[in-house]
């Protein structure tokens, strides 16, 4: 790399806004009706830029990622591996194909390989740029859609209020999701700002007062008519539930994201009502350090729920 560019966090309030610009230029259509870091509430906050990395050209900010860690537990609470979620890639245009997302993908693994980070993932749609770069397509979801029934009749399902919920709510909702073997460790603090993200639409449904059911509809520019996270106490409720937010979103039908290793009593629902189903990859991944071949196992047989993918 040539001698005037330097890797390094932002330190500044003129950087975190230069960051800002270069990803809502790079990353949104205009016309975004919030400000693009609204959409990132645990990374792009002003108090969370130490997850941000920079290269600078002098001063000025050429290109931007994010490394956020987390850990992978396993469902028995004894094992886990520590995951390094890369987001918000971006190059500035005038910097771009001069090799600096190649240099701080290499800064970055460095960085997460001193944090123990077993295994990088991230979500893109750049295939052979991410190949190229060491990432190969890992795990697996569904994706299922299911079309507006005009007989349909609207279920006791309501739009939530998430400044309500209380941290035992917040509990409740992630217990209730399909139990999977590995599990992606959030937070109740957490899960309450990432409920904050613009356009992110939550339904749940009571029993006894108590949320017996949840969807999460859309997230930001990401997932809109897209049913990215749920849980239910009651099966018998679901195909209700989904009928009810169809009908509610006025939309013409929604998408529904579920585990490929989902229960059967769930596939049996799912494969009885939606109108089609599509496979697809769950994410890319790259092993790195000792245990990255089995972080990348351990991976695949966990299910990243929608408000997690960065
Ligand atoms: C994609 C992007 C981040 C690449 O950044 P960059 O700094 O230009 O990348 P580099 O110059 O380090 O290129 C690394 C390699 O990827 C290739 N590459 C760069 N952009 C590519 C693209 N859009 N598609 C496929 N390959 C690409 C380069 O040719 C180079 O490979 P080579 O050495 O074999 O020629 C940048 O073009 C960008 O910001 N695009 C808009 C935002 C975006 O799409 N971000 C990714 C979101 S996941």
């Amino acid at each position: 790399m040539q001698k005037q560019f330097t890797i390094a966090s932002p330190n500044s309030t003129e950087h975190i806004k230069e960051i800002n610009n270069l990803l809502t230029h790079e990353l949104r259509d205009s016309g975004l009706k919030w400000r693009y870091e609204e959409e990132y509430p645990l990374l792009l906050s002003p108090t969370t830029h130490q997850q941000s990395t920079c290269v600078f050209h002098d001063n000025e900010v050429a290109a931007h990622a994010n490394l956020f860690p987390r850990k992978l537990i396993h469902a028995s609470g004894q094992k886990s591996f520590n995951i390094g979620l890369i987001g918000n890639v971006a190059t500035s245009k005038k910097y771009q194909r001069q090799g600096l997302q190649y240099k701080l993908m290499e800064h970055l693994e460095k960085t997460a390989l001193l944090q123990n980070v077993d295994a990088l993932i991230l979500w893109s749609d750049l295939y052979e740029f991410y190949q190229k770069l060491g990432f190969a397509s890992t795990g697996r979801e569904i994706r299922y859609m299911f079309a507006r029934n005009p007989n349909a009749q609207s279920s006791s399902l309501d739009l939530q209020d998430v400044e309500e919920l209380s941290d035992c709510e917040l509990l409740q909702m992630l217990s209730m999701r399909p139990k999977m073997e590995w599990n992606l460790e959030r937070s109740t603090s957490d899960f309450a700002k990432l409920l904050t993200i613009p356009n992110t639409s939550l339904y749940t449904s009571k029993k006894n007062q108590k949320i017996s059911s949840f969807y999460i509809v859309g997230k930001g520019s990401d997932m809109q008519g897209v049913i990215h996270e749920w849980g239910t106490n009651d099966r018998l409720r679901l195909m209700h539930d989904i009928r009810s937010i169809i009908l509610q979103t006025h939309l013409e039908g929604v998408q529904l994201l579920a585990p490929i290793n989902l229960p059967s009593s769930f596939k049996q629902v799912f494969d009885t009502w939606a109108t089609s189903k599509e496979e697809h990859s769950m994410c890319w991944a790259k092993p790195i350090g000792l245990n990255g071949i089995a972080a990348i196992k351990a991976i695949a047989s966990s299910f990243i729920w929608g408000l997690d993918s960065i």
